[in-house]
Protein backbone atom coordinates (compact mmCIF):
# COMPACT_ATOMS: atom_id res chain seq x y z
CA UNK A 1 0.00 0.00 0.00
CA UNK A 2 1.43 3.64 -0.50
CA UNK A 3 1.56 6.11 2.07
CA UNK A 4 -0.42 8.85 2.87
CA UNK A 5 1.78 11.87 3.26
CA UNK A 6 0.97 13.87 5.84
CA UNK A 7 1.56 17.33 7.10
CA UNK A 8 0.52 18.31 10.64
CA UNK A 9 0.42 21.81 11.67
CA UNK A 10 0.30 22.18 15.19
CA UNK A 11 2.17 18.86 16.06
CA UNK A 12 2.90 19.92 19.47
CA UNK A 13 -0.23 21.03 20.50
CA UNK A 14 -3.24 18.37 22.03
CA UNK A 15 -4.61 17.71 18.53
CA UNK A 16 -0.92 17.11 17.16
CA UNK A 17 -0.04 14.79 19.67
CA UNK A 18 -3.24 12.99 19.13
CA UNK A 19 -2.53 12.55 15.97
CA UNK A 20 0.97 11.55 16.58
CA UNK A 21 -0.22 8.64 18.50
CA UNK A 22 -2.72 7.27 15.45
CA UNK A 23 -0.10 8.01 13.19
CA UNK A 24 2.88 5.77 15.36
CA UNK A 25 0.37 3.15 15.34
CA UNK A 26 0.00 2.57 11.47
CA UNK A 27 3.61 2.87 10.27
CA UNK A 28 2.89 1.54 7.40
CA UNK A 29 0.08 3.63 6.12
CA UNK A 30 1.45 7.41 6.72
CA UNK A 31 4.61 9.28 6.09
CA UNK A 32 5.02 12.47 8.57
CA UNK A 33 6.42 14.58 5.69
CA UNK A 34 6.24 18.06 7.58
CA UNK A 35 5.68 19.26 10.97
CA UNK A 36 4.98 22.54 12.39
CA UNK A 37 4.44 24.01 14.96
CA UNK A 38 4.69 27.92 17.10
CA UNK A 39 7.61 28.01 19.49
CA UNK A 40 7.82 24.81 21.71
CA UNK A 41 11.82 23.69 20.38
CA UNK A 42 12.32 20.82 22.73
CA UNK A 43 8.97 18.73 21.75
CA UNK A 44 9.53 19.94 17.69
CA UNK A 45 13.15 18.64 18.36
CA UNK A 46 11.71 15.17 19.76
CA UNK A 47 9.38 14.70 17.25
CA UNK A 48 11.80 15.23 14.48
CA UNK A 49 13.75 12.56 16.18
CA UNK A 50 10.93 9.77 16.40
CA UNK A 51 9.22 11.18 13.08
CA UNK A 52 11.71 11.90 10.81
CA UNK A 53 9.75 14.69 8.77
CA UNK A 54 11.78 16.86 5.50
CA UNK A 55 10.63 19.95 6.93
CA UNK A 56 9.79 21.08 10.66
CA UNK A 57 8.25 24.61 10.72
CA UNK A 58 8.42 26.94 13.85
CA UNK A 59 5.93 29.63 13.70
CA UNK A 60 8.50 32.01 15.55
CA UNK A 61 11.72 32.25 13.88
CA UNK A 62 14.27 32.05 17.37
CA UNK A 63 13.03 29.43 17.86
CA UNK A 64 13.52 28.17 14.42
CA UNK A 65 17.21 28.92 15.00
CA UNK A 66 17.63 26.94 17.89
CA UNK A 67 15.93 24.11 15.82
CA UNK A 68 18.40 24.16 13.26
CA UNK A 69 21.63 24.50 15.48
CA UNK A 70 20.62 21.18 16.92
CA UNK A 71 21.25 19.73 13.46
CA UNK A 72 18.58 17.49 12.86
CA UNK A 73 18.97 16.89 9.50
CA UNK A 74 15.74 18.23 8.83
CA UNK A 75 15.20 21.13 6.92
CA UNK A 76 13.75 24.16 9.06
CA UNK A 77 11.49 26.79 8.03
CA UNK A 78 9.92 29.75 9.81
CA UNK A 79 6.93 32.59 9.78
CA UNK A 80 3.69 32.15 7.46
CA UNK A 81 6.14 31.43 4.60
CA UNK A 82 7.14 28.11 6.34
CA UNK A 83 3.51 27.80 7.28
CA UNK A 84 2.12 28.33 3.65
CA UNK A 85 5.33 25.91 2.65
CA UNK A 86 4.45 23.19 5.12
CA UNK A 87 0.77 22.93 3.98
CA UNK A 88 1.65 23.10 0.31
CA UNK A 89 4.47 20.95 0.80
CA UNK A 90 4.45 18.55 -2.61
CA UNK A 91 4.64 14.90 -1.38
CA UNK A 92 1.68 16.02 1.17
CA UNK A 93 -1.70 14.40 0.33
CA UNK A 94 -3.48 14.98 3.94
CA UNK A 95 -2.87 17.61 5.86
CA UNK A 96 -4.10 18.08 9.42
CA UNK A 97 -5.10 21.27 10.16
CA UNK A 98 -4.14 21.43 14.09
CA UNK A 99 -2.92 24.77 14.92
CA UNK A 100 -5.00 26.96 17.62
CA UNK A 101 -5.74 30.36 16.11
CA UNK A 102 -6.87 32.68 13.23
CA UNK A 103 -3.03 31.84 12.30
CA UNK A 104 -4.57 28.07 10.74
CA UNK A 105 -6.68 30.31 8.21
CA UNK A 106 -4.21 31.08 5.12
CA UNK A 107 -2.29 27.66 5.13
CA UNK A 108 -5.81 26.01 5.32
CA UNK A 109 -7.15 27.45 2.46
CA UNK A 110 -4.13 26.55 0.78
CA UNK A 111 -4.48 23.00 1.26
CA UNK A 112 -8.45 23.37 0.17
CA UNK A 113 -7.09 25.56 -2.75
CA UNK A 114 -4.31 22.98 -3.98
CA UNK A 115 -6.89 19.81 -3.33
CA UNK A 116 -5.20 17.96 -0.44
CA UNK A 117 -7.27 15.99 2.16
CA UNK A 118 -7.47 18.28 4.66
CA UNK A 119 -8.33 17.26 8.50
CA UNK A 120 -9.65 19.96 10.10
CA UNK A 121 -8.95 20.46 13.56
CA UNK A 122 -8.71 24.38 13.36
CA UNK A 123 -12.43 25.75 14.10
CA UNK A 124 -11.38 29.30 13.29
CA UNK A 125 -11.12 28.39 9.87
CA UNK A 126 -14.68 28.01 9.17
CA UNK A 127 -15.85 30.61 11.93
CA UNK A 128 -13.78 33.20 9.92
CA UNK A 129 -14.11 32.14 6.79
CA UNK A 130 -16.73 29.52 6.23
CA UNK A 131 -17.68 30.26 3.39
CA UNK A 132 -14.67 31.12 1.43
CA UNK A 133 -13.43 27.61 2.63
CA UNK A 134 -16.05 25.55 1.41
CA UNK A 135 -16.03 27.65 -2.20
CA UNK A 136 -12.14 26.88 -2.33
CA UNK A 137 -12.90 22.80 -1.56
CA UNK A 138 -15.79 22.75 -4.19
CA UNK A 139 -13.12 24.63 -7.04
CA UNK A 140 -10.56 22.11 -6.41
CA UNK A 141 -12.43 18.84 -5.36
CA UNK A 142 -10.43 19.02 -1.80
CA UNK A 143 -12.32 16.29 0.67
CA UNK A 144 -13.11 18.61 4.22
CA UNK A 145 -12.89 16.54 7.11
CA UNK A 146 -13.59 17.45 10.42
CA UNK A 147 -11.95 16.40 13.36
CA UNK A 148 -14.29 17.89 16.41
CA UNK A 149 -15.61 15.49 17.99
CA UNK A 150 -19.16 16.72 17.50
CA UNK A 151 -18.32 17.21 13.42
CA UNK A 152 -16.62 13.72 12.88
CA UNK A 153 -19.86 12.69 14.46
CA UNK A 154 -22.67 14.28 12.15
CA UNK A 155 -19.92 13.85 8.87
CA UNK A 156 -20.60 9.64 9.82
CA UNK A 157 -23.92 10.04 10.39
CA UNK A 158 -24.54 11.75 7.20
CA UNK A 159 -22.45 8.57 5.22
CA UNK A 160 -24.79 7.36 2.93
CA UNK A 161 -27.61 9.88 3.28
CA UNK A 162 -28.37 12.26 0.51
CA UNK A 163 -28.14 15.85 2.52
CA UNK A 164 -31.74 17.19 1.08
CA UNK A 165 -33.34 14.83 3.61
CA UNK A 166 -31.58 16.41 6.47
CA UNK A 167 -34.00 17.90 8.28
CA UNK A 168 -31.65 19.14 12.29
CA UNK A 169 -28.28 18.77 13.47
CA UNK A 170 -28.20 18.03 17.19
CA UNK A 171 -25.06 19.32 18.69
CA UNK A 172 -23.78 17.67 22.20
CA UNK A 173 -22.50 19.35 24.66
CA UNK A 174 -20.97 18.72 27.91
CA UNK A 175 -21.63 21.73 29.53
CA UNK A 176 -18.46 21.93 31.02
CA UNK A 177 -16.76 22.24 34.53
CA UNK A 178 -19.82 24.33 35.34
CA UNK A 179 -23.00 22.45 35.12
CA UNK A 180 -24.10 21.67 37.73
CA UNK A 181 -22.96 25.02 39.68
CA UNK A 182 -25.44 27.54 39.94
CA UNK A 183 -25.55 30.60 38.29
CA UNK A 184 -25.85 32.69 41.76
CA UNK A 185 -22.48 30.69 42.93
CA UNK A 186 -20.43 31.56 39.33
CA UNK A 187 -19.01 34.06 41.38
CA UNK A 188 -16.49 31.58 42.93
CA UNK A 189 -15.35 29.99 40.28
CA UNK A 190 -11.83 29.82 39.97
CA UNK A 191 -9.35 29.79 36.56
CA UNK A 192 -7.65 26.35 37.65
CA UNK A 193 -11.90 25.10 38.30
CA UNK A 194 -12.33 25.95 35.10
CA UNK A 195 -9.43 24.53 33.03
CA UNK A 196 -10.47 21.29 34.70
CA UNK A 197 -12.90 20.08 32.18
CA UNK A 198 -14.78 17.06 33.30
CA UNK A 199 -14.64 15.25 30.22
CA UNK A 200 -12.52 16.09 27.32
CA UNK A 201 -8.18 16.65 27.92
CA UNK A 202 -7.56 20.19 25.74
CA UNK A 203 -5.78 22.76 25.26
CA UNK A 204 -6.56 25.67 27.72
CA UNK A 205 -8.01 28.03 25.08
CA UNK A 206 -10.73 25.30 24.00
CA UNK A 207 -11.23 24.10 27.63
CA UNK A 208 -11.94 27.81 28.78
CA UNK A 209 -14.29 27.98 25.99
CA UNK A 210 -15.78 24.97 26.70
CA UNK A 211 -16.45 25.83 30.15
CA UNK A 212 -18.13 29.22 28.61
CA UNK A 213 -19.83 27.10 25.79
CA UNK A 214 -18.37 29.31 23.26
CA UNK A 215 -17.28 26.21 22.10
CA UNK A 216 -20.18 25.37 21.21
CA UNK A 217 -21.26 28.32 19.72
CA UNK A 218 -18.11 28.29 16.98
CA UNK A 219 -19.51 24.74 16.15
CA UNK A 220 -22.52 26.03 15.08
CA UNK A 221 -21.32 28.11 12.86
CA UNK A 222 -18.82 25.72 11.79
CA UNK A 223 -21.56 23.10 11.55
CA UNK A 224 -23.19 25.77 9.12
CA UNK A 225 -21.01 26.21 6.72
CA UNK A 226 -19.25 22.35 7.04
CA UNK A 227 -22.64 20.71 6.20
CA UNK A 228 -24.89 23.67 5.10
CA UNK A 229 -27.72 23.62 7.67
CA UNK A 230 -28.97 27.12 9.04
CA UNK A 231 -28.19 28.02 12.67
CA UNK A 232 -32.00 27.61 12.99
CA UNK A 233 -31.71 24.03 12.32
CA UNK A 234 -29.16 23.09 14.71
CA UNK A 235 -29.70 22.26 17.79
CA UNK A 236 -27.54 22.18 21.20
CA UNK A 237 -28.23 20.01 24.23
CA UNK A 238 -25.99 19.14 27.58
CA UNK A 239 -24.99 15.49 27.27
CA UNK A 240 -22.89 15.16 30.46
CA UNK A 241 -21.41 12.05 29.26
CA UNK A 242 -20.10 12.98 26.21
CA UNK A 243 -20.93 9.75 24.51
CA UNK A 244 -23.41 10.47 21.95
CA UNK A 245 -20.95 12.79 20.08
CA UNK A 246 -23.44 14.51 17.86
CA UNK A 247 -26.42 13.62 16.02
CA UNK A 248 -28.40 14.41 12.68
CA UNK A 249 -32.41 14.36 12.49
CA UNK A 250 -33.83 13.28 8.82
CA UNK A 251 -36.96 14.16 7.01
CA UNK A 252 -38.72 10.80 8.28
CA UNK A 253 -37.91 11.27 12.25
CA UNK A 254 -35.76 9.19 12.22
CA UNK A 255 -32.14 10.42 14.29
CA UNK A 256 -28.71 8.90 13.56
CA UNK A 257 -26.13 9.33 16.32
CA UNK A 258 -22.58 8.50 16.48
CA UNK A 259 -21.31 6.75 20.08
CA UNK A 260 -17.80 6.24 21.62
CA UNK A 261 -15.37 6.94 24.85
CA UNK A 262 -14.38 10.49 24.61
CA UNK A 263 -11.19 10.08 23.06
CA UNK A 264 -9.37 12.46 20.63
CA UNK A 265 -8.29 9.74 18.75
CA UNK A 266 -10.83 8.48 17.70
CA UNK A 267 -11.85 11.06 15.54
CA UNK A 268 -8.96 11.61 14.21
CA UNK A 269 -8.34 8.41 13.14
CA UNK A 270 -11.66 8.67 11.13
CA UNK A 271 -10.01 11.36 9.33
CA UNK A 272 -6.34 10.28 8.79
CA UNK A 273 -8.22 6.55 7.73
CA UNK A 274 -11.20 7.88 5.66
CA UNK A 275 -13.00 6.22 3.83
CA UNK A 276 -11.28 3.15 5.56
CA UNK A 277 -11.68 2.44 9.03
CA UNK A 278 -8.33 2.49 10.88
CA UNK A 279 -7.46 -0.45 13.68
CA UNK A 280 -7.56 1.19 17.19
CA UNK A 281 -6.53 -0.28 20.43
CA UNK A 282 -8.84 2.50 22.40
CA UNK A 283 -10.75 2.26 25.37
CA UNK A 284 -14.14 0.99 24.16
CA UNK A 285 -17.68 1.67 25.05
CA UNK A 286 -19.79 -0.14 27.35
CA UNK A 287 -23.42 0.93 27.85
CA UNK A 288 -24.29 -1.98 29.81
CA UNK A 289 -21.76 -0.46 32.55
CA UNK A 290 -22.78 3.91 31.96
CA UNK A 291 -26.25 2.72 32.65
CA UNK A 292 -27.60 5.85 31.47
CA UNK A 293 -27.20 8.54 29.20
CA UNK A 294 -28.47 12.14 30.52
CA UNK A 295 -29.44 14.89 28.25
CA UNK A 296 -30.97 18.37 29.11
CA UNK A 297 -31.25 21.72 27.59
CA UNK A 298 -28.62 24.48 27.67
CA UNK A 299 -29.85 27.47 30.02
CA UNK A 300 -29.15 30.76 28.26
CA UNK A 301 -28.47 32.64 31.46
CA UNK A 302 -25.66 30.43 32.17
CA UNK A 303 -24.15 30.15 29.15
CA UNK A 304 -24.59 33.47 27.36
CA UNK A 305 -21.53 33.06 24.78
CA UNK A 306 -23.52 30.11 22.71
CA UNK A 307 -26.17 33.02 22.32
CA UNK A 308 -23.91 35.94 21.43
CA UNK A 309 -22.42 33.47 19.05
CA UNK A 310 -25.60 32.48 17.33
CA UNK A 311 -26.77 35.49 17.40
CA UNK A 312 -23.66 36.50 15.34
CA UNK A 313 -23.94 33.87 13.22
CA UNK A 314 -27.19 35.02 12.22
CA UNK A 315 -26.05 38.60 11.75
CA UNK A 316 -23.72 36.94 9.36
CA UNK A 317 -20.82 39.23 7.65
CA UNK A 318 -17.84 39.72 9.94
CA UNK A 319 -19.71 39.06 12.94
CA UNK A 320 -18.88 35.73 13.57
CA UNK A 321 -14.97 36.92 13.10
CA UNK A 322 -15.47 39.78 14.89
CA UNK A 323 -16.67 37.56 18.02
CA UNK A 324 -13.89 34.75 17.62
CA UNK A 325 -10.78 37.67 17.48
CA UNK A 326 -12.66 39.42 20.53
CA UNK A 327 -13.08 35.89 22.38
CA UNK A 328 -9.36 35.26 21.56
CA UNK A 329 -8.44 38.14 23.23
CA UNK A 330 -10.53 38.12 26.32
CA UNK A 331 -9.66 34.55 26.76
CA UNK A 332 -6.25 34.90 26.43
CA UNK A 333 -6.09 37.91 29.28
CA UNK A 334 -8.44 35.43 31.60
CA UNK A 335 -6.08 32.78 31.16
CA UNK A 336 -3.44 35.47 32.41
CA UNK A 337 -5.53 36.18 35.43
CA UNK A 338 -6.47 39.86 34.63
CA UNK A 339 -10.10 39.37 35.49
CA UNK A 340 -13.01 37.18 36.45
CA UNK A 341 -14.45 34.32 34.59
CA UNK A 342 -17.94 35.78 35.09
CA UNK A 343 -16.36 38.94 32.99
CA UNK A 344 -15.81 36.94 30.09
CA UNK A 345 -18.83 36.91 28.41
CA UNK A 346 -19.61 40.85 29.49
CA UNK A 347 -17.03 41.92 27.44
CA UNK A 348 -17.81 40.43 24.46
CA UNK A 349 -21.28 41.56 24.75
CA UNK A 350 -19.95 44.88 24.68
CA UNK A 351 -17.60 44.15 21.93
CA UNK A 352 -21.07 43.06 20.29
CA UNK A 353 -23.06 46.22 20.37
CA UNK A 354 -20.47 48.33 19.36
CA UNK A 355 -20.15 46.09 16.34
CA UNK A 356 -23.97 46.59 15.91
CA UNK A 357 -22.94 50.23 16.26
CA UNK A 358 -20.16 50.29 13.71
CA UNK A 359 -22.37 48.56 10.79
CA UNK A 360 -24.85 51.10 11.31
CA UNK A 361 -22.58 54.10 10.06
CA UNK A 362 -22.49 54.70 6.75
CA UNK A 363 -18.43 54.86 6.57
CA UNK A 364 -17.89 51.49 8.30
CA UNK A 365 -15.60 49.00 6.41
CA UNK A 366 -17.30 46.22 4.34
CA UNK A 367 -15.53 43.78 5.90
CA UNK A 368 -18.11 44.05 8.83
CA UNK A 369 -20.60 43.38 6.60
CA UNK A 370 -19.42 41.15 4.01
CA UNK A 371 -16.56 38.16 4.01
CA UNK A 372 -15.55 38.07 0.23
CA UNK A 373 -12.38 36.27 1.31
CA UNK A 374 -9.06 35.25 3.67
CA UNK A 375 -8.04 39.08 3.36
CA UNK A 376 -11.93 40.38 5.03
CA UNK A 377 -12.41 37.19 7.67
CA UNK A 378 -8.88 38.45 8.95
CA UNK A 379 -9.78 41.96 8.89
CA UNK A 380 -13.05 41.03 11.12
CA UNK A 381 -10.83 38.96 13.26
CA UNK A 382 -8.74 41.91 13.71
CA UNK A 383 -11.19 44.51 14.22
CA UNK A 384 -12.93 42.15 16.99
CA UNK A 385 -9.63 41.84 18.69
CA UNK A 386 -8.92 45.53 18.79
CA UNK A 387 -12.18 45.90 20.45
CA UNK A 388 -11.67 43.88 23.05
CA UNK A 389 -8.07 45.31 23.97
CA UNK A 390 -9.88 48.59 24.18
CA UNK A 391 -12.11 46.64 27.05
CA UNK A 392 -10.23 45.04 28.55
CA UNK A 393 -9.87 45.68 32.67
CA UNK A 394 -6.77 46.99 33.98
N1 LIG B 1 -7.84 19.65 21.70
C1 LIG B 1 -8.96 19.14 21.26
O1 LIG B 1 -9.40 18.10 21.69
C2 LIG B 1 -9.72 19.85 20.17
C3 LIG B 1 -10.95 19.34 19.78
C4 LIG B 1 -11.62 19.94 18.74
C5 LIG B 1 -11.08 21.04 18.09
N2 LIG B 1 -9.89 21.54 18.51
C6 LIG B 1 -9.35 22.71 17.81
O2 LIG B 1 -8.06 22.34 17.29
C7 LIG B 1 -7.18 23.45 17.33
C8 LIG B 1 -5.97 23.07 18.18
O3 LIG B 1 -6.39 22.86 19.51
P1 LIG B 1 -5.44 22.23 20.64
O4 LIG B 1 -6.33 21.94 21.79
O5 LIG B 1 -4.65 21.11 20.04
O6 LIG B 1 -4.51 23.47 20.98
P2 LIG B 1 -3.13 23.47 21.78
O7 LIG B 1 -2.96 22.23 22.57
O8 LIG B 1 -3.06 24.77 22.47
O9 LIG B 1 -2.02 23.42 20.60
C9 LIG B 1 -1.91 24.47 19.69
C10 LIG B 1 -0.91 24.10 18.61
O10 LIG B 1 -0.86 25.16 17.65
C11 LIG B 1 0.49 25.59 17.54
N3 LIG B 1 0.51 27.00 17.20
C12 LIG B 1 -0.01 28.03 17.89
N4 LIG B 1 0.23 29.20 17.25
C13 LIG B 1 0.92 28.89 16.13
C14 LIG B 1 1.50 29.64 15.09
N5 LIG B 1 1.43 30.98 15.05
N6 LIG B 1 2.17 28.97 14.12
C15 LIG B 1 2.28 27.64 14.15
N7 LIG B 1 1.76 26.87 15.11
C16 LIG B 1 1.10 27.48 16.10
C17 LIG B 1 1.11 25.30 18.89
O11 LIG B 1 2.53 25.28 18.83
P3 LIG B 1 3.44 25.54 20.19
O12 LIG B 1 3.33 24.28 21.01
O13 LIG B 1 4.81 25.71 19.66
O14 LIG B 1 2.89 26.74 20.86
C18 LIG B 1 0.51 23.92 19.13
O15 LIG B 1 1.18 22.96 18.37
C19 LIG B 1 -8.00 24.61 17.89
O16 LIG B 1 -8.56 25.35 16.86
C20 LIG B 1 -9.10 23.92 18.68
O17 LIG B 1 -10.25 24.72 18.79
C21 LIG B 1 -9.20 20.96 19.52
Amino acid sequence: MNKTGVTLLGSTGSIGVNTLDVIARHPDRFRVEVLAAHSSVEKMAEQVRRFSPRLAVLFDQGAARRLEQMNLGVKVAHGMDGLLEAAGWPDTQLVVSGMVGAVGLRPTYLALELGRRVALANKETLVLAGEAMVAAAQKSGAVMLPVDSEHNAIFQCLAGSPRRFVERLHLTASGGPFRDLPLERFGEITLAQALAHPNWKMGPKITIDSATMMNKGLEVMEARWLFGVPPENIQVFIHRESIVHSMVEYTDGSVIAQLGVPDMRTPIAYCLGWPDRLAMDTPRLDLAQMGSLRFQPVDPAKYPCLGLAVAALTRGGGAPAVLNGANEVVVAAYLEGRFHFSRIAGILTQVMEGLAQEVSRPQAPPFLTQISGVDDALAADQWGRQAATGLLPG
